[in-house]
This record gives structure tokens, sequence and C-alpha cells, in this order.
């Protein structure tokens, strides 16, 4: 085996102590502690307490027993009281500490310490060298510090009694940053707890470590760059081992068909995000009625086959994700008996045939995403059945029929979808909605008007019933849903005038009512509503299971999967000519309004100007007439305006310039005249297709002025343009990184420049940007 070592080494364990506590409190009084610990106790005070702070007060120079200070626990020692535990994590340190003031004349003073933790202290500096010779440690934790510099690996091989070794989250150099497993650990046999965590080392995995150790019970490498196959000996077994996290690495191979025997108490796996291949081992629950088998994911790999049955009679199983893989077969297959089974996911996989009764087993189930597969027969009417749902996606397979009337069972659902199936024309009135908070119901072939008991869905946050045939007018009561966030009921046949009651939605940041008949002016009162404005309350789009929240993707079928695994809801809206896919921390901090391709006349109400944090606006493929109020200049937050194929006329106000983060931009065919805005900041990269179809519009873009009558105007020169774009791209980056936090699609977003030439290809390669979304939201 090589030997390794490790980039940012951070083997974080969390270890069960072993110690032998003699209290002090009976045979330490008399002896009290050894002196030299007391003043090198009192020297790691001083570090700590520099220049003047209030730490460790029990600590005093005047109370002799060194072993009755808080955070320390002595041991009898060869007749001496000796420390043999500090704890010392997360003491309050308002600047960095140099770990040369607090180790020296202090901490090496602790010749017999078995446990030292200083985690998450702020030291800086390299690790003394003193450390190395507490032989006795078994338990160390030194993470979340600036602990830096170079560390000769054969260092901590005198460390041979380590349990639970935690170094990460610190910034060493030399020999731990080449990416490698240390090789230390190789002489390392008593290890109980192990966690190498998000350190990006490289190389086969390392499995020898549960070879070695023979106790381990906790194994957590999950988020490094491992590669190889999960190898074990097969003629090993441990059976303490009850956690074994390798997932996001790039594992291949088989997972071995022996695996539960080896560790036959093994609680949680989890291998997801990798590249296994082959059939998922039946073995894994080695006996239906003695495993321990809780929680088991293997998503987002290359598993085939069908669901093993020894499998699925696991007695404890509770959580089952094999998202995102190729295995087919019945979903559950009959004699399935998962009888403490809550969650199950099966999304993105191939299963056909019905919705099996074999789920009838689980009654406790209460997450359910069978989405993204070939589903087929209708919706059971023994679905009812299952009391405790509160997530069921079944969304794009092949189920048709109308919804049972069981359904309207369910009391608990929060998030139903049950898009693209051709369940319809209409859902049955009595569902009880009164704890749901996300419906999408999009491309279900919905027919009528807007289901009117939606007005009792009273916590609704995100309502999608777009590419449906839902007609008539948008009802009044839809102000009723005041929790409402996001509104989509694009692609439908409403018509008629947009309800004044559109304006108590205070909260609402996203609305598309695009590829509808909606007729009359933009009413003046979007200006009441929030688009961005109000603070979106943690969880709100967020779905949570079991201690740890779970994405549940929902997409139209030609969005590719927004992203791996995110934690929260997803909606698409169309933006900068594209349908993008707003999930994560993106989606609580999108804002926009889609009124295109209607049938809107009368002006642009002032009023939308006030919607200062909106992000995204688009008015295009109206009617709508008279000129840009200047009051849009004042959309501090917007990338994306569209107010193309319209009658609009008058001036472009100059002011829209300072629209520093518009990406996006606008306004071809209307009857614009005067002079393109000066090309400056973001409109620098803004070309022809923003202008074009105005007979009436000069710029440099259209290259008409000189037939206008004006002075010629020519593209400003090559290097003054760079400048220009030199800026622009200042601009986004200064808005890229305040916004860092928002994530990588935000970000992305915000890097105007690189993005803006992008979408112009687009937009020179797709004419009418109705016509591009007339692709997407097919019209009835
Ligand atoms: C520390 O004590 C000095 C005087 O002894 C005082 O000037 C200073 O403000 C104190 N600092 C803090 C943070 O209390
Ligand atoms: C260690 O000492 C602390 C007080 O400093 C005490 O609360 C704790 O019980 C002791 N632990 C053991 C295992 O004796
Ligand atoms: C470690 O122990 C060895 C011998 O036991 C001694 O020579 C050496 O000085 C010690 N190192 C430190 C840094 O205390
Ligand atoms: C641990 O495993 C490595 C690689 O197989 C081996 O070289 C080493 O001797 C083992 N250590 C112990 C303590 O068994
Ligand atoms: C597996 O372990 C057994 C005993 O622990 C040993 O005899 C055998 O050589 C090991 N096999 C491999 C391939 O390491
Ligand atoms: C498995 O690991 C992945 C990646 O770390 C994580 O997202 C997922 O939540 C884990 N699964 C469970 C059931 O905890
Ligand atoms: C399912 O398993 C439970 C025990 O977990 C058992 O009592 C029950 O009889 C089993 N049902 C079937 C249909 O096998
Ligand atoms: C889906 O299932 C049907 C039969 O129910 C089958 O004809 C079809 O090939 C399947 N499609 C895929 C992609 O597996
Ligand atoms: C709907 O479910 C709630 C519990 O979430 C319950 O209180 C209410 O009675 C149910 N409504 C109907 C009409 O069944
Ligand atoms: C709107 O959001 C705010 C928090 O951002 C919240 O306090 C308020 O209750 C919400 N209003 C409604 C009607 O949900
Ligand atoms: C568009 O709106 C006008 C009134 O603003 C109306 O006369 C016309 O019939 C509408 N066209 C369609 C196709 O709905
Ligand atoms: C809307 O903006 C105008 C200026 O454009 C301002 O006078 C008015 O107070 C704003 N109204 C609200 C409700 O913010």
């Amino acid at each position: 085996m090589k030997l390794s070592l490790a980039r940012i080494f951070c083997v974080r364990t969390m270890g069960v102590m072993m110690l032998l506590l003699l209290g002090c409190e009976l045979t330490g009084k008399a002896l009290g502690c050894k002196e030299g610990e007391r003043l090198g106790q009192l020297n790691v005070k001083a570090a700590f307490n520099f220049p003047n702070g209030t730490a460790l007060p029990t600590w005093r120079a005047d109370k002799e027993d060194c072993c009755q200070w808080e955070r320390i626990n002595c041991s009898n020692i060869r007749n001496t009281m000796q420390v043999t535990k500090l704890q010392l994590s997360g003491l309050p340190q308002p600047r960095s500490l140099d770990a040369g003031a607090l180790f020296p004349s202090g901490l090496c003073e602790l010749a017999s310490l078995e446990t030292l933790s200083i985690s998450g202290n702020e030291l800086a500096g390299s690790i003394p060298r003193c450390l190395f010779n507490m032989t006795t440690l078994h338990t160390l934790d030194l993470s979340y510090n600036h602990f830096g510099g170079a560390i000769p690996p054969s260092l901590f091989s005198s460390l041979k009694l380590l349990e639970s070794l935690s170094l990460s989250g610190n910034a060493f150099e030399g020999s731990f940053s080449h990416g490698f497993v240390p090789s230390f650990l190789m002489e390392q046999h008593d290890l109980e707890v192990f966690e190498l965590f998000n350190c990006r080392l490289e190389g086969q995995l390392p499995s020898w470590l549960l070879e070695n150790n023979t106790n381990l019970g906790y194994f957590n490498l999950m988020g490094s760059s491992f590669s190889g196959h999960f190898s074990l000996n097969s003629s090993l077994t441990n059976y303490n081992m009850w956690l074994i996290d390798v997932a996001s690495n790039s594992l291949e191979g088989e997972l071995p068909s022996y695996f539960s025997y080896v560790f036959p108490n093994l609680g949680d796996l989890n291998v997801s995000r990798n590249s296994m291949q082959g059939r998922i081992p039946s073995s894994l629950c080695h006996s239906p009625t003695a495993s321990n088998l809780r929680m088991l994911d293997l998503s987002t790999n290359r598993f085939i086959g069908e669901l093993p049955e020894k499998l699925m009679r696991c007695e404890i199983l509770g959580i089952l994700i094999l998202a995102n893989n190729n295995l087919r077969g019945q979903v559950l297959p009959r004699v399935a008996n998962l009888s403490l089974l809550t969650y199950l996911s099966l999304s993105d996989n191939q299963f056909y045939g019905e919705i099996s009764t074999g789920l009838l087993n689980s009654p406790s189930l209460s997450f359910l995403d069978m989405s993204s597969n070939n589903l087929s027969g209708v919706i059971p009417d023994w679905i009812g059945d299952l009391q405790e749902l509160s997530v069921l996606s079944l969304a794009d397979n092949s189920i048709e029929g109308t919804l049972p009337l069981s359904f309207c069972k369910l009391q608990k659902l929060e998030f139903l979808n049950l898009a693209g199936n051709d369940i319809g024309p209409s859902i049955p009135s009595c569902v009880n909605v009164s704890a749901l908070k996300h419906l999408h119901l999009e491309r279900m072939n919905l027919k009528g008007s807007l289901p009117q008991f939606l007005q009792a869905a009273s916590s609704i946050v995100t309502l999608s019933l777009s590419s449906n045939a839902l007609s008539g007018g948008i009802p009044s009561w839809i102000g009723s849903l005041s929790t409402l966030r996001v509104l989509l009921l694009a692609g439908n046949s409403f018509e008629g005038l947009m309800p004044q009651e559109l304006c108590q939605l205070h909260n609402i940041s996203i609305m598309d009512l695009s590829h509808n008949h909606l007729s009359g002016r933009i009413p003046s009162y979007f200006n009441k509503l929030a688009f961005g404005s109000s603070q979106v309350p943690d969880g709100t789009f967020t779905i949570s299971g079991y201690g740890f929240t779970w994405a549940v993707v929902f997409s139209f079928p030609y969005v590719s999967t927004p992203q791996e695994g995110g934690d929260a809801v997803e909606v698409l809206f169309t933006s900068k000519h594209r349908l993008e896919s707003y999930g994560g921390r993106v989606l609580p901090v999108m804002s926009g309004l889609d009124l295109s391709c209607n049938n809107l006349s009368g002006s642009i109400p002032l009023q939308l100007g006030n919607l200062s944090d909106i992000r995204s606006l688009n008015l295009s493929y109206n009617h709508l007439s008279g000129s840009i109020p200047v009051t849009i200049s004042n959309l501090d937050q917007i990338e994306c305006l569209d107010l193309s194929h319209n009658n609009l006329s008058g001036e472009i106000p100059q002011r829209l310039i300072e629209l520093y983060r518009l990406s996006t931009f606008s306004v071809a065919y209307n009857n614009l005249s005067g002079r393109t805005p000066e090309p400056k900041y973001q409109f620098a990269t803004f070309f022809r297709e923003s202008y074009e179809g105005n007979s009436f519009l000069c710029g440099w873009q259209l290259g008409n002025c000189r037939s206008s009558g004006g002075l010629p105007l020519t593209p400003p020169p090559a290097e003054h343009q760079e400048d220009i774009f030199r800026t622009a791209f200042r601009w986004s980056f200064a808005g890229s990184y305040a916004m860092a936090f928002i994530g990588t699609v935000f970000t992305l977003c915000l890097s105007s420049y690189f993005w803006t030439l992008f979408f112009d290809f687009v937009y020179r390669h797709i004419p009418s940007s109705c016509a591009f979304i007339d692709r997407l939201f097919p019209m009835h």
C-alpha cells in the first residue's frame, strides 16, 4: 500500500472516551495536582486571557488543586494525581492566538494527557513537537483552528493509542498537503471513530483502515475524492460498525456482496454520489429480522437491476433512497414488507408498471418520491390509507385517470407534485389542502377554471398550474392565498382583466402569467407586491425529513435535472430568454414578473418603478403603448428587462444606464424614437438585437444615425469600448462579490458581461423569444 499524506489533513473523530478517572474528590484532595502541571495551566490561562479577558475563572493561583478547576479531569497515575483530560474547545477568543504561547511552558507540561481538545480557538502557528511525546493520548481534537506549517507525518506515529483524532479545518502545509491519507494512520489499530470530512483527499479508498481497526464503529469519508473499489477482506467481521458514509467520492465497481456479513450490525450506509455499478446486493440486509439496517442511501450512482427481495423485507429499514440510478422493475415488489419505512425515494430510475400494493405494508410512509420513472396505470384507491403522507411526488410518469376520492383522506400533504402525467381533467374538490405548502400540477391537461377548493390552502407558498388548458378569468378569491410566494399560471387560456385582489398577495416574489389571453391594462397596484422586498423566512422553500433536508426537484422534461440534491423546492421561471430553474439558496432571493404574450394594452404604469427589488420583468408581446416610464430606472436590482414587441413610443430614458445589474435588455419591435442609451456600463453590452424594429430609433448599434439627420454616431473606438467592457465587468463583478453568498447559479447570473455575450449568442439564434418560449410552454 502506498504511503500517503494529507492535504488539509482532517481526521475528525468523536471517540468514546475510555478514561479511567479516579475522582479527584476522593483521592485527589490531599495530593493535589502536580505543581508543574498547575503552573503550566496558569500559563495557558494567561495566554487565553491576554490582554485582560475573563476566561477560565476557576483557574486561580490561590486555588492549589488544579484537578478542581473547570474543564480539567485528573487521574491517579503512579500515586500522583495527573491531568488526563483537558477540554478547552470553543473558548471565547477575540483574536488569533499563537500556539507558541499556549504550548511550550503550558500544555507541554501535561505529560499524561489522554484527552486533549482545543478545537475552535483561533490558534495559529505550527503544532508544537511536544504534542507528539504525549503517547498516552487517545483523543486529540485540534480541529477548526489556524494551525499551519509542515508536519512530518512520522511525528504522529508515536501516538499509537489514538481512538479519536480530529485535525479538520486547519491549514497544514508540506507533507500534509499532498492530498493523500497520512501514513501514520497505518500505525493505528484502536480507532473507534474515524472521520475524514470534505478533505479533498485522493487515491484509493483507504479500506485498510477498516481492516486494521477492528473496533471501528463510525467511518465517515464523505466528500473527498477517493476512487477505486470498495474492497474488503471477506474474512473480516466487525460487530461494532454502525455507520459507513463514503458519499460524494469517485468510487466505482460493485458493492461487495458479503458487505453485511463483514458488518453485521451496520445501521446507516451512505454511498450516494459515486459511480458504483452492478446490482444492489440482496445481502445488504443479511437477515430481514436480525439486520440493524435503518438507513440506506445509494442514490446518484449507476446501480442496475431490480430491488432485491430480501432487502424489501428488512424489518427496521426506515429510510431508503435509491434515486438517480438505472434500477428497474416494479416499484416495491408485492412481497415488500417494510413496516417501518418512512422515507422512500426512487425517482429518476426506470421503474415501470403500476404503483404496487407493496407500499401498503409501510403505513408510516411520509415521504414518497417516485418521479421520473415509467410508472403507468392509475393512482390506486388505497393511496388514502397512507395517512402519514406529507410529501408525494409522482411527476413525469405515464400515470393516467383521475385522482381517486380516497385521496381526500390524506390530511398531512404538504407537498404534492403530479406534473407531467395525464391526470385530469380536474382534481377532486375534496382534496384536503389545509397543510399544503407546495402544489405542482403542471402539464396535466387540466381543464375548466382555476380549482376553487384551493381557496382553502391557507399555507400555500408555491402554486404551479402552468401548461394546462385552464380557462376563464383569474378569480378574485386568489387574493385570499396571502402566504403565496410563487404563482405560476403560464401557458393556459386565462382571459379577462387581472383582478384587483392580486394586490393582496403581498409577499409574492415570482409571478408568471405569461402565455394567456389576459387583457386590459397592467394594474398599477403591482407596486404593493413584494417581488423580493419581503424577507423569506428560513425553511419556506425547504422540505425537511429526518434530520436532513431533502431536495424535491420538480422540473419540466426539457430542463436537465437542475442540481444534485439541493435542499429546497425548485421552480422554473423564464428569465434572460431561458427557462431557468430556481432552487436552493437562489429561490428565496429570486423575484420576477412575467406578463409576456398576453393581450395587455395601455401604458406601463409609473408605479412599476417602485419594484426596486425585482430581478426580472418581462412585458413583451403585448399591445402596450405610451412611453417607457423613467421610473423604470429605479429598478436597482433588475437583471432582465424585456419590453419588446409592443407599441411603445417616445424616447428611451437615458437614465436606464444606471441599471448596473442589467444583463438582458430588449425594447426591440416598438415605435421608439430618439437615441439609444449611451453605451456605458451594462449598456455597452447590448447590441442591435436589443433595439431593432424601431424605425425612428438611432444609435451606433443600429448604424443608422446618419440618415436621421443628427451627427453621425459611430461605435466607440475599440480601445474605448474595451474600457467600457472592463467597467461593465467590474460592475458586475462588484455585484457578484456582494452576492457571493447567494450561490453559484445566481453568481453566474450576475457575472453579467460573460452571460450577456452568451445570451446575446442565444438571442441571435432565436429570432423571437416568444417563439422560443412557445416551444417550452406549448399553448393549447
Ligand atoms: C484592559 O485593561 C486596560 C487597563 O488595564 C484597559 O485600558 C483596557 O481597556 C482593558 N481592555 C479591555 C478589553 O477590557
Ligand atoms: C471532569 O471534570 C468535570 C469538572 O471539571 C466534571 O464535571 C466531570 O464530571 C468530570 N468527568 C469525569 C469523567 O470525571
Ligand atoms: C520528547 O521526548 C523525548 C524523549 O522521550 C525527548 O528527548 C524530547 O525532548 C521530547 N520532545 C519534546 C518536544 O518535549
Ligand atoms: C494497516 O494496514 C496497512 C496496509 O494494509 C499495513 O501496512 C499496516 O501494517 C497495518 N497496520 C496495522 C497496525 O495493522
Ligand atoms: C484476510 O484476512 C485473513 C485473516 O484475517 C488473512 O488470513 C487473509 O490473508 C486476508 N486476505 C487478504 C486478501 O488480505
Ligand atoms: C448521504 O450523503 C449525501 C452526500 O453527503 C447527503 O446529501 C445525503 O443527505 C445523505 N443521505 C442521508 C440519508 O443522510
Ligand atoms: C410484515 O412484517 C411484520 C413484522 O415486521 C410481520 O408482523 C407481518 O406479518 C409481515 N407481513 C407480511 C405480509 O409478511
Ligand atoms: C415504459 O413502459 C412501457 C410499458 O408500460 C414500455 O412499452 C416502454 O418501453 C417503457 N419505456 C421505457 C423508456 O422504459
Ligand atoms: C383537513 O385536514 C385537517 C388536518 O390537517 C383537519 O383538521 C381537517 O378536518 C381536514 N378537513 C377535512 C375537510 O377533512
Ligand atoms: C410576509 O412575509 C413576512 C416575513 O417576510 C411575514 O412576517 C408575514 O407574515 C408574511 N405575510 C403573509 C401574509 O404571509
Ligand atoms: C384583446 O383586447 C382587446 C381589448 O383590450 C379586445 O378587444 C380583443 O378582443 C382582445 N383580443 C383577444 C384575442 O383576446
Ligand atoms: C413609488 O415611487 C415614487 C417615486 O418613483 C415615490 O414617490 C412613491 O413614494 C413610491 N411609492 C411607494 C409606495 O413606495
